[in-house]
């Protein structure tokens, strides 16, 4: 048993290991020495007040200090047309305010295309390579917003309207793909209030310990909380006697399988998350979470025929939560922690989550 226990911190090392390698600093400055190196193929962007015409413009938000948001004025579709935020990959041409809507002409428009080669490698959480290979009657292609529209050619449409970029860039699904997001708040010391948050590992930024959902999740609230087991509660002191046991057990069988390793660890990991999240579900002080938005997120992985949609969800945490007192990082987190909520936090939170937390009325009264 014990020996099960040091595997798993071993695997918690590792994880660490690789996410404290993915500097946010480094990536900011990967993601320039690239586009400088390749050239940047943007030429000018129009999302508000400014025009973008590359990194070294000194109207772009990074070279301002400032989050590309404060100067587009928060629009819910603004740093999915903003070339300084697109992930490496992504180059993105130019849609004005005025151009956004599909039903506007825009005869000029020659979005650049791409999909990611981890994508197109159609592993099993992406499409086929054309969508008209799609099933778009099944549970995973729905949109929150209703029904999704396509052009000519049979392109779903992003129902916010252009981007610059079409493909899926980074994203496995055409149309919408689902994610799911705990919004965990607990009282602070001296009347403040707090959100457990995670660092993303992909660009630093702090951001609700949601996640993809999966096809075995039975709902978006149950996806939600197995992400924030996934994402948040990786600390060795929320597995009991019982999970260790029924881990030990795991192990043993699998070795007699003669399961490699790699499989070993993911099986286990999986086995993990899913027993934490049980425990979770029925520990003290943990009320049901309440859905307080379901719709798209203006996220910069977003494409004009993919697009992220998520559902969040909401528990107050009243009193000391054996699974929730200490968070620690996993899966594509950085780092877990619970956040002071002030304006500036929340205004810098990742994608569209500045916007989806203030639906719980303390948060939003905090930042009034
Ligand atoms: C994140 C979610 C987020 C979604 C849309 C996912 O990668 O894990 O927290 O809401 O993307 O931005």
């Amino acid at each position: 048993m014990s020996g099960i226990i040091e595997r798993y911190n071993g695997f918690v090392e590792a994880y660490r290991q690789r996410h404290d390698n993915r500097d946010p600093g480094f990536f900011k400055f990967a993601k320039y020495a690239l586009k400088a190196f390749f050239g940047y193929s943007v030429k000018t962007h129009n999302a508000g007040k400014h025009i973008f015409k590359g990194p070294g413009d000194s109207n772009t938000p990074a070279a301002k200090g400032l989050d590309s948001r404060a100067v587009t004025g928060m629009n819910e579709h603004s740093i999915c047309r903003d070339p300084s935020e697109a992930p490496e990959g992504y180059h993105r041409v130019g849609v004005p305010d005025d151009k956004v809507s599909w039903n506007t002409p825009f005869e000029d428009y020659k979005p650049s295309e791409y999909t990611a080669v981890s994508v197109l490698r159609q592993p099993v959480w992406a499409d086929p390579l054309k969508p008209k290979d799609v099933n778009w009657k099944d549970k995973a292609h729905q949109s929150h917003l209703g029904e999704i529209k396509f052009d000519q050619t049979g392109m779903p449409l992003n129902p916010k309207g252009r981007t610059g970029t079409e493909g899926r860039g980074q994203l496995g699904k055409w149309g919408p793909n689902h994610a799911a997001d705990p919004i965990i708040t607990r009282d602070g010391p001296d009347g403040t209030y707090e959100l457990l948050l995670i660092k993303r590992g992909d660009n630093g930024q702090w951001a609700l310990p949601g996640g993809m959902v999966d096809p075995t999740d039975a709902s978006f609230s149950a996806a939600a909380i197995r992400e924030l087991a996934e994402e948040a509660l990786n600390s060795p002191e929320v597995l009991d006697d019982d999970i260790k046991s029924q881990l030990a057990l795991l192990e043993g069988q699998l070795k007699i399988k003669g399961e490699t390793d790699k499989e070993i660890e993911a099986r286990i990991i999986g086995l993990r998350n899913k027993l934490v999240f049980e425990k979770l579900k029925n520990s003290p002080g943990f009320q049901q979470p309440e859905e307080v938005y379901k719709g798209y997120v203006d996220d910069r992985r977003n494409t004009d025929n993919a697009w992220m949609e998520t559902a969040a969800y909401h528990t107050h945490i009243e009193g000391s939560n054996p699974y929730l007192n200490k968070p620690e990082a996993g899966d594509d987190a950085q780092h877990a922690q619970w956040v002071e909520v002030t304006p500036e936090l929340v205004n810098s939170l990742y994608a569209s989550h500045p916007d989806i937390v203030k639906h719980v009325p303390r948060i939003k009264e905090i930042c009034a």
